[in-house]
């Protein structure tokens, strides 16, 4: 079998520290060509990549390759755009979070995947992490009974992407820490609590730290400093959304705040356990015997960091051997959430999705 033959749109630094391991470790995919606005970074990248060919405008690379799929790691705004002309020129495509930045995009995505039928797929890393994939198991082992309410969040005490770059412009970003983490940890969530479906939400967000000298990005490495430039998007967004099902969850996102510390977390409350997932350490609390106890996973160290596994992933899925984790349409969902919570905090009041 021949390999999948994998062109890249933005060759920035999730792709070269995230995205080249999982790709180069498949024997069934090869990077074939690179597209990159910064054509000496991207002939760099492509001489110690080994790739063929190096592209600064993507429909041309699409014109002129012969790709089976196409991996997209450009500036959020410009997602959709890709992932479409990518779609309709019969290529399957692998997005980075977050989907789209408007849940129009991301339902013109899902539309443009249907009617090619290729596969579209936007990274999940956070399902891919070995306690994320073993407490998905439990939970849908029926361990933790009926999960009602949880928590769900990433809070940086200072961690602002790139200040001035692409990440704090809205145009570009569609938000701040709102869309750039919570797409990670509300979809954990959502995914662990069995995808019910989102009926309404109610959200606050707020900008105190773009002229803070201490907000740059001490703990976030991503983003490039662009001194003058643009700063209109949130640093702190706190939400609640409700379920189909009942079910809520409490969410909270930050790149700048005085917290104590920094933290990424879920946390859900099921009718038989509970489940504390706190900067990738994990916790059941259940009842065995009428005893209250307390159980403390512990993982093998090793194997792919979970960006890779994703995209192994990805390239099994387009080879027919394994079955999307995630699909488009909950992509949709993801961003409708998002969205509202913005729209939410701007109206001062709660929005319904359904
Ligand atoms: N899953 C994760 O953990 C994670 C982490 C960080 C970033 N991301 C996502 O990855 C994406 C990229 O983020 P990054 O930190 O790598 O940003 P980056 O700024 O380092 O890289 C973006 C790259 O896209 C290139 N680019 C811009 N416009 C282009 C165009 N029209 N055609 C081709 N290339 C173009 C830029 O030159 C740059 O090299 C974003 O969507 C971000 O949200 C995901």
């Amino acid at each position: 079998m021949s390999r999948l033959k994998i062109g890249v749109v933005g060759a920035g630094k999730i792709f070269r520290g995230s995205h080249v391991p999982g790709w180069a470790s498949h024997p069934d995919a090869e990077l074939t060509a690179l597209c990159d606005i910064d054509r000496e970074c991207a002939e760099t990248l492509a001489v110690q990549l080994g790739v063929a060919r190096v592209y600064t405008d993507y429909r041309e690379m699409l014109e002129q390759e012969e790709l089976d799929a196409v991996d997209i790691c450009t500036p959020n705004v410009l997602h959709s755009e890709v992932a479409i002309a990518a779609l309709e020129h019969g290529q399957h495509v692998f997005c980075e979070k977050p989907d789209a930045i408007s849940p129009e995009e991301a339902q013109r995505m899902a539309d443009a995947a249907s009617s090619s039928g290729k596969l579209l797929m936007a990274m999940r890393n956070n399902r891919f992490t070995p306690a994320a994939r073993f407490l998905k198991a439990y939970i849908d082992s029926g361990a933790m009974g009926e999960i009602y309410t949880g928590r769900a969040g990433w809070v940086r005490r200072r961690g602002i992407p790139g200040r001035g770059g692409w990440f704090t412009n809205k145009a570009m970003s569609g938000g701040g820490p709102l869309i750039d983490l919570g797409v990670h940890m509300i979809d954990l969530a959502v995914w662990l609590m069995g995808n019910p479906r989102p009926v309404a939400v109610s959200g606050a967000a707020y900008a105190k730290f773009a002229d803070s000298a201490l907000s740059d990005a001490e703990d976030s490495a991503f983003g490039n400093v662009l001194e003058g430039g643009v700063f209109d998007v949130e640093d702190l967004a706190t939400g609640f959304i409700r379920f189909d099902n009942g079910a809520t969850l409490q969410i909270e996102f930050s790149w700048a705040s005085n917290v104590e510390e920094g933290l990424k977390f879920v946390e859900l409350r099921g009718t038989q356990a509970g489940c504390s997932l706190k900067n990738g350490d994990l916790k059941l609390m259940t009842e065995i015997g009428h005893v209250l106890c307390d159980i403390v996973p512990r993982f093998p160290a090793g194997g792919l960091a979970p960006h890779a596994e994703h995209i192994h992933h990805f390239i099994e899925c387009v080879l027919g051997r394994e079955k999307p984790v995630n699909d488009p349409e909950g992509g949709v969902d993801m961003i409708r959430i998002l969205s509202a919570i913005y729209e939410s905090a701007a109206r001062g009041a709660e929005v319904r999705l359904d």
